[in-house]
């Protein structure tokens, strides 16, 4: 049922803990299954130099957590908010898909540490300016293929 990469990161979870005044933390919950995740993230010049988790829930909310971990650390914040729920789940070999949701907790929760180090830093502006180029480019290139295929 879970691929060997998700029985190493449960059994030995990396990065679990607390940082000493972080930069930023962010905790998501699932409603449904009741699992709540905390990501805390230390941020100098730019670079995330360390990410901690700590997760009160199922086997594969504790494995995503500490593979989210592994991905974002010695990331940029661009770097970082690129990653997404598949890039956990890919990096775990995958999971089983009614477990789907805990790789997203994972994604969300570090996402949610970043926006509220921006926040904090006064950059918020900066984080709905990507968010809006982003959704910017996606509509420019879908308008490029329709045109392409016209
Ligand atoms: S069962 Fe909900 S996070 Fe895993």
């Amino acid at each position: 049922m879970y691929s060997e990469k998700v029985m190493l990161h449960f059994m030995n979870p990396h990065n679990m803990g607390e940082i000493e005044n972080p930069s930023g933390v962010g905790v998501v919950g699932n409603p449904v299954c009741g699992d709540l995740m905390q990501i805390q993230i230390k941020v100098e010049d730019g670079v995330l130099t360390d990410v901690k988790f700590k997760t009160f829930g199922c086997g594969a909310a504790i494995a995503t957590s500490s593979m989210v971990t592994d991905l974002a650390i010695g990331k940029t914040i661009e770097e970082a908010l690129k990653i997404t729920r598949e890039d956990v789940a890919e990096n775990l070999e995958g999971l089983p898909p009614v477990k789907m949701h805990c790789s997203n907790l994972a994604a969300d929760a570090l996402h949610a540490a970043i926006e509220d180090y921006l926040k904090k830093e006064g950059r918020g502006e900066w984080l709905n300016g990507k968010k809006k180029a982003t959704k910017k480019r996606t509509g420019t290139k879908k308008g490029a293929r329709r045109r392409r295929a016209a």
